[in-house]
């Protein structure tokens, strides 16, 4: 049964929350919440969320808010890069990301050449050199490509601009595919973060998933990593996959710490099949239920803990060491499309198919379809398919929203209050009565329970959610 909190007033210390936390890590869950809150609701790495952007956002206005903050960054903080790389040899029937399965490796220097083409087109935008701060390859899989390749590209990129004295370059790595030669190129170029995606160790669940990968062979790429002087190794971790259970994840974990990876992502199986097609592939009946799922993640995170990660944010686990851990103790954390960061700069350009950028106060999303990509770009156009300018208020919620997924509470503004008071506090009241958050005029906090509703959490305050009725159509359960 969840114990419902007395958290006293709210507490505005950030320090006080973290070790309110601390102290309420093995709190048990109410059965009857997790019915209640298992609902259909953003992850929220953008606020608004993208199914409220808009089609066909204009070019030149996307351009023209691209600029000013460029200019007004760039040699302030720096900018941070997004590169997609879309191919996968394999499909891993849970996947909900942006990919292209491919066999042939003659793709990659078609894309590269497209993808060197918008850089281009952005390069020739910019009045200044631009400083980068954080490049992250990401995809699909950029071990696809070839160790070459990936050089290719790196000059290609960073031959035009100027890499920050304090950058942080990272990608995302395969293990069935990456190779000492890769590891090698990445950090001559500068790279010290890779994160496999490792999901599941047991062999059932990986025949199901179509996605075949033994322990030997993460343990393999991992000593390679750090043998090359990969400083930070993070594991993704996915609970709730088909025919996962308690025994089958407390074997993957115990494998998991004995690698000691510096960070953990142990995401929520986002079940979305009227998007991600290869999710019909499986007997929807292999899924566990919310109340086994919930199970699942508690399992594993009771494990993390003993091996001595702490558990930062929505789904995310770090060693005291690591800058994540560092980061969020000094209440630095961040939060964009790439999930959670240490550094905050407010120019986010996503470069390839898909890719989405963030200005702060707009956002926008490249084409989604390779062919639309490539012809857009190739006529000298950018590719932007949609995308959101935000107002004063938007800006506003955003930050709310941040501060919850970051911080775990937010200060309110007194010139919201009327939006507030209609849309806000009856939702909070609710929460608080469940005992998931405290709140007063001022501001409001996360109790420990209320961290595995985090998503409902920060929902309270999507104004855009509130004035929809088809959230069921677009969005995976919070849990
Ligand atoms: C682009 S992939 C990682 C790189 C590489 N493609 C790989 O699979 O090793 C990003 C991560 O998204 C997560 N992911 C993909 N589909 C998901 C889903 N349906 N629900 C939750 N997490 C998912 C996985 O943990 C995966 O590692
Ligand atoms: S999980 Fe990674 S390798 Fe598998 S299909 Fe998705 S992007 Fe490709």
């Amino acid at each position: 049964m969840i114990k419902v909190l007395s958290t006293g007033n709210l507490n505005h210390n950030p320090r006080h929350n973290q070790r309110l936390f601390s102290l309420m890590r093995f709190t048990p869950v109410d059965l009857s919440l997790i019915r209640k809150y298992n609902t259909a609701v953003p992850r929220y790495t953008s606020y608004p969320t993208v199914p409220f952007w808009k089609e066909h956002i204009g070019e030149a206005e996307w351009i023209a808010n691209f600029q000013q903050r460029f200019n007004d960054e760039n040699h302030r903080s720096g900018i941070s890069l997004y590169i997609h790389l879309p191919f996968c040899e394999s499909l891993c029937t849970y996947c909900g990301c942006n990919k292209k399965i491919a066999t042939n490796h003659s793709v990659e220097d078609e894309y590269l050449k497209v993808l060197e083409k918008e850089w281009v087109l952005y390069r020739n935008r910019m009045k200044q050199v631009p400083v980068i701060r954080e490049l992250h390859l990401g995809g699909g899989t950029p071990t696809f490509f070839s160790p070459e390749n990936l050089d290719r590209l790196l000059n290609f990129i960073l031959n035009r601009g100027i890499l920050h004295p304090r950058h942080e370059l990272s990608i995302e790595g395969h293990p069935n595919n990456t190779t000492a030669e890769h590891l090698k190129v990445l950090w001559n170029a500068g790279f010290r973060r890779i994160s496999y995606g490792v999901q599941d160790l047991d062999p059932v669940v990986q025949r199901i998933i179509n996605r075949i990968q033994p322990f030997e062979k993460v343990k393999h790429v991992t000593d390679q990593a750090r043998a090359i002087g990969f400083k930070s190794v993070n594991f993704d971790l996915i609970y709730g996959l088909p025919r996962q259970s308690l025994e089958s994840v407390e074997n993957t974990i115990s494998k998991v710490v004995s690698l000691k990876p510096d960070r953990i992502a142990f995401y929520s199986y986002a079940h979305v099949p009227w998007t991600s097609k290869a999710q019909r592939l499986f007997d929807e009946t292999d899924l566990p239920s919310a109340e086994e799922k919930l199970n699942l993640y508690l399992k594993g995170k009771r494990m993390l803990l003993k091996a001595g990660y702490t558990d930062i944010g929505m789904d995310h686990f770090a060693l005291p060491h690591d800058d994540l851990y560092i980061a969020w103790q000094s209440g630095n954390l961040h939060r964009n499309f790439m999930g959670y960061t240490t550094l905050q700069t407010d120019v986010l350009l996503g470069l390839g198919v898909s890719a989405i950028s963030d200005v702060r106060n707009a956002y926008a999303q490249n084409e989604k379809k390779l062919h639309d990509y490539y012809a857009a770009i190739n006529s000298g156009n950018f590719a932007i398919k949609k995308g959101f300018f935000l107002n004063q208020t938007d800006m506003d919620f955003k930050q709310h929203i941040l501060d919850i997924s970051c911080k775990g509470r937010t200060y309110f503004k007194q010139r919201h209050t009327l939006l507030l008071q209609e849309y806000v506090f009856p939702r909070l009241s609710t929460l608080k009565e469940d005992g998931l958050i405290d709140y007063d005029e001022q501001g409001m906090s996360v109790t420990e329970p209320g961290r595995h509703f985090i998503r409902n959490v920060c929902s309270a305050l999507d104004l855009y959610l509130h004035k929809t009725n088809n959230e069921e159509m677009v969005f995976s359960k919070s849990i």
